[in-house]
Parts: structure tokens; C-alpha cells; sequence
């Protein structure tokens, strides 16, 4: 038989996704413009393991046998908290035996720093760990320690990138917990494309999985995730995965949040925010304190919102900028840390509800801190902010605003008003905007709030 043509195929640098040919938009993920290159992995033999692969996993633990689900112990899969408390929160408690949790985030916004400071928690003479850098030599590392002032004798180092020689030391060392830094390093001598493709991602992704089910070994996988979605990465980990955590950050701000995309043992809802500071990054317990600290006083256009991020109110401070477009141009909607097409809704209720032109007016919004808020319940806020900056009038730095805004411009109730009533009051706002009828019978004889059900009535609380 003739020799196989080594034919290309391309493949998705997003989601992984494969095709014989080029296509501008991926039928995977739908993005566009992220299909590359590649050999073809039907050429690389890829989805056979050699059986020294085979070997070395199979003697890391028993091979899974059927039980009756009646008999499975629930305790077989006991929490153990990490001792870092805005990281526990994002597991949904603590690291779950036997999970394995990709940590994906931009280089440089601390990924390498979180996990060392998490495993030297985790390191006692019971609980030996081990930290594989295929990125950083011994020296690189113990300097990064040093500097955080991290000297543990149960925290074990290793400098390699062969998914071979880590199952290899695995074995001898018998860690309880392990850490790879990153998926991009890792290779696996089945493959014979250069580590960071998309067929090397997933399959020593595979193996680590493999690895973490066979010996109830929780793992962490650091992935990095570049603003152009130039590497095949941590997308299509997600699927592989138990837990997905992303560590985002505004580059201006030392705030790092920390958030679950996907949690197959807890909530997807809570974040965790820390602080970078010169010896490591340390977690932050009044998020609100932080996201309020550089606030301007008296100034157009800036006033602050109680979001709820998971079970935690957060208060957030919201700035507009209404400034006059180039005649002719297309006027600009930009914002940062709130949804582009919720703000332009919004946008477009005022122009209807409180007959405002802003067809000739670029509009900025930003939540500041780098915190991004989905939720609706910031809304009005965000029209108290664009108003605010659109008449230049200043609204008082103690005051707040929280609800929904509905497609008519009526004024909706939002959920947990009590939880964020109190945040509000902690932090001394002396008159608080919420929506009429939101209130329950405990606070509703409070003085400083302010019941509202339209957006006139906004308008008139805001500015007396
Ligand atoms: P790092 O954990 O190496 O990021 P990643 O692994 O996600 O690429 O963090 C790198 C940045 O953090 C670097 O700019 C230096 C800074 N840093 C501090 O500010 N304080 C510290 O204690 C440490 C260890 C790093
Ligand atoms: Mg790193």
C-alpha cells in the first residue's frame, strides 16, 4: 500500500475543533478568524498511548470496577481547605480529593504566584506536594519563594515539562497534591507535534486527568490565555476538567478576582479578589473597601452600586463620561466591566424615557477596580451615571443607587435588597435609590432610602 500522504488539516486555536479546511468562523465555538494550520493528527497516530504510557499509568492506582451507586461512600471525596479563604470560597469550600482545576489567566497576572502559596498551605509531613514548572529553573523559583517568604521542606520542586518523567516522579514522590505549570510546557512522547498544539494540550491533559482519578490526587493545571486567543489552550480544557477558575485583573489596579467558570463541586457564582503585593498576593476581606478606595469626591458622572457576587454584596463604584462625538462619526459606546449590549439598552431607554439626544454624544463606562458586573441590578446606576456626567451634575458621594430597568423604563426589584442595604450602610451612604416596593417591612422604616418607580423620580432623587 502506498506510503499515507501526510495530509493538513486546520484546527481551531480556541476550542480545538478540527476541519479539513479553512473556515473563517469556528462551527465549534464560533468564533471567527481562529482556525490555523496544522499536520494532521490522523498522521501522528496520536489517540494510541505507547505502552510504556500505558505502564506507567496503569501502576499509579486500580483501574475503576463497577459498583452499585448504593454503595458508594460520599466521604470518599472529603474537602480540604486550603487556608487561603477567598480561594476555598471560589472552590465552593475547598479543594475537592481527586479533582483536577485548571487555573487559566494572561502570563504575569499571578497564576505561578497563587499555586505556590496554595501548595505551601497545603505542605505538612503528612501532605508532601508537588509543584512541576516547566517554565522556571530551581533558581527561579526559589527566588519567587524567597520573596514570599516561603521555605517549606514538605513542598517539593521539580523542573520539567515530559508528561513521562513527571508520572515517573509522581510515582516515587507519592505527593497529595500537584501542580503543573503550564499545559503550554507539557508534552507527551505519543505526540509528535511541539508542546502548546492542540493535540498536545489535550492529550497530557488526559493523562494528568488519568492520573488524578487513578490516585484520588487533587491537581492543579496552569493554563495561559492570551488576549488574542493566539495559543490553543485552556478552551478546550474546560470540558476536560472538574473545575475552571480564571484569574482577571485591570492592568492599572493591584486587584486580582479570581472567578469559577465551571465547577462540577460547588457554585459558579462567587469570586475571589485578592491583592498582589510585594511578597505574594494576599486575599482581600471587605472587597467593597477596595473597590471604593480611590474614589473622587464631587465629580460628574461617578456614583456607586451594592452588586452581589455570589453570596457576598460587593459595593462597586460606576463612572460615565458623555462627551460630543466627531460630527458625521458613528457614535462611540464604549465600556469596561459592564455588558456593552446592556449599556446600550440602557442607553437607548433614556434617549426615549427622558427624551435625551445622544446621537451626537460618545458614551464611557467603566466599573472600576477591573470587577465585571453582569447582573441587572446595576442599571439604574448606570443611568445615574451617564445622566449625571450628560448634565454635569455632581451626586453626593453618599449616596447609592440599586435596581433593574425594564425595556418601558419602569423600575424592577432586585434580588438579596437586605444583604445589600446593610453593605451600604457599613459603608456610611446616608441616602440609598432603590425600586419601589423592593423593600421588606424590617428595612422599610430606614430614613435614608429612597423608593422609586420611574426614571423622572430617579432624576429628582439623584440631584436634591
Ligand atoms: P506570576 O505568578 O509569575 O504570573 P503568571 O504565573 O500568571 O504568569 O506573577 C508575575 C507578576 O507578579 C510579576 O509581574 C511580578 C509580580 N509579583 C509581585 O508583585 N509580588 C510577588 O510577591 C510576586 C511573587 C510576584
Ligand atoms: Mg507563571
Amino acid at each position: 500500500m502506498a506510503a499515507k500522504k501526510n495530509k493538513t488539516s486546520f484546527f481551531c486555536t480556541s476550542c480545538g475543533y478540527q476541519s479539513a479546511k479553512w473556515l473563517g468562523k469556528c462551527p465549534g465555538c464560533n468564533e471567527w478568524d481562529t482556525m490555523q494550520e496544522a499536520p494532521s493528527e490522523t498522521s501522528t497516530s496520536n489517540d494510541h498511548e505507547t505502552p510504556q504510557m500505558i505502564a506507567a499509568i496503569t501502576e499509579l492506582g486500580d483501574i475503576a470496577v463497577p459498583i452499585p451507586i448504593s454503595d458508594i461512600n460520599e466521604s470518599e471525596q472529603p474537602r480540604h481547605a486550603t487556608g487561603i479563604g477567598e480561594f476555598d470560597r471560589v472552590l465552593g469550600g475547598g479543594l475537592v480529593t481527586g479533582s483536577v482545576v485548571l487555573v487559566g489567566g494572561d502570563p504575569g497576572i499571578g497564576k505561578s504566584t497563587l499555586l505556590l502559596q496554595i501548595l505551601d498551605r497545603l505542605s505538612t509531613p503528612q501532605h508532601i506536594t508537588l509543584y512541576v514548572s516547566g517554565e522556571e529553573s530551581p533558581g527561579q523559583s526559589k527566588m519567587r519563594s524567597r520573596r514570599m517568604g516561603i521555605n517549606n521542606q514538605h513542598l517539593y520542586f521539580l523542573a520539567a515539562s515530559g508528561i513521562e518523567e513527571i508520572i515517573n516522579h509522581f510515582r516515587k514522590l507519592k505527593p497529595r497534591t500537584l501542580v503543573i505549570d503550564s499545559i503550554q510546557t507539557c508534552h507527551s512522547p505519543e505526540i509528535k507535534s511541539p508542546p502548546g498544539t492542540t493535540s498536545q494540550i489535550r492529550q497530557t491533559a488526559a493523562h494528568l486527568v488519568k492520573i488524578a482519578k487513578l490516585t484520588n490526587t487533587p491537581i492543579f493545571i496552569i493554563g495561559h490565555v492570551t488576549k488574542d486567543g493566539a495559543i490553543a489552550g485552556p478552551k478546550l480544557l474546560e470540558h476536560m476538567v472538574d473545575t475552571v477558575l480564571y484569574f482577571e485583573s485591570d492592568t492599572q489596579y493591584p486587584f486580582r478576582i479570581l472567578r469559577a467558570v465551571k465547577n462540577r463541586f460547588g457554585s459558579t457564582n462567587e469570586i475571589g479578589v485578592f491583592e498582589m503585593t510585594g511578597s505574594g498576593l494576599v486575599g482581600v476581606d471587605s472587597p467593597s473597601s477596595i473597590f471604593l478606595n480611590e474614589r473622587p469626591h464631587n465629580l460628574a458622572g461617578s456614583l456607586v452600586s451594592a452588586t452581589i457576587e455570589g453570596s457576598r454584596p460587593i459595593l462597586t463604584e460606576i463612572q460615565a463620561l458623555v462627551s460630543t462625538a466627531v460630527s458625521g462619526g458613528i457614535p462611540r459606546r464604549t465600556t469596561l466591566g459592564i455588558d456593552r449590549n446592556r449599556a446600550a439598552l440602557m442607553i437607548a431607554i433614556m434617549e426615549k424615557r427622558l427624551r435625551l439626544n445622544f446621537s451626537n454624544k460618545d458614551i464611557f463606562l467603566n466599573i472600576v477596580g477591573g470587577l465585571k458586573v453582569i447582573e441587572p441590578a446595576i442599571d439604574l446606576a448606570l443611568i445615574a451615571a451617564i445622566l449625571s456626567s450628560h448634565l454635569d451634575q455632581v451626586i453626593p458621594t453618599t449616596t447609592l443607587v440599586i435596581g433593574e430597568v425594564g425595556l418601558t423604563g419602569e423600575i424592577r426589584r432586585v434580588n438579596m435588597i437586605d444583604q445589600r442595604l446593610s453593605e451600604a450602610l457599613k459603608f456610611g451612604f446616608k441616602k440609598v435609590i432603590v425600586p419601589q416596593g423592593n423593600l421588606s417591612s424590617q428595612t422599610g422604616g430606614n430614613h435614608g432610602l429612597k423608593e422609586i418607580s420611574t426614571l423622572q423620580e430617579l432624576a429628582e432623587a439623584l440631584f436634591s
